[in-house]
């Protein structure tokens, strides 16, 4: 079954729940990792979460939402074969599937209205990668992640 890691710091919390009740009722499996309340916490351990989650192969795609979408996308993206898209409208959802085989959605519910956000995330899984010259340059990407080097590597 299709199913779905998704995760929020505090200030995510109220889209995340919102989206996990969408995923739902769309028939989608959802594994939610958090956050619960709109306490204070920290965004990179549900991003971490998620992200692990999807490595595994427990979930085919992660869904994570912050304030603005920008700390859960920079965390994200340093789990390796994690691609995460900070989507801001529908077209940039479909485009990060199309081009990028993005495989997990940030999301910022201080930047997004409800309707948007639940309009981008339907774009976003209903779209799929369209391979082709795409492949090559995601490939190049895996390629950056297996050799990548630090300072003093
Ligand atoms: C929390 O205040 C906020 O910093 C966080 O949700 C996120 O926007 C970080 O990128």
């Amino acid at each position: 079954m299709f199913t779905i890691a998704i995760g929020s710091d505090h200030a995510g919390f109220p889209l995340k729940e919102k989206i996990k009740e969408y995923l739902l009722s769309k028939g989608y499996r959802v594994l939610d990792f958090g956050t619960e309340s709109t306490d204070s916490t920290d965004y990179p351990l549900f991003a971490r979460d998620v992200c692990l989650a999807v490595q595994r192969g427990e979930a085919q795609r992660g869904i994570l939402v912050c304030g603005t979408g920008i700390g859960m996308s920079i965390t994200a993206n340093k789990f390796k074969g994690i691609r995460a898209a900070l989507c801001l409208n529908e077209y940039m959802a479909r485009m990060s599937r199309k081009h990028n085989d993005a495989n997990v959605l940030c999301l910022g519910d201080r930047i997004l209205g409800d309707d948007l956000a639940l309009a981008i995330v339907d774009a976003w899984l209903s779209t799929d990668f369209e391979g082709g010259r795409h492949e090559r340059r995601v490939r190049l990407i895996r390629e950056i992640e297996q050799s990548s080097k630090g300072l003093g590597d």
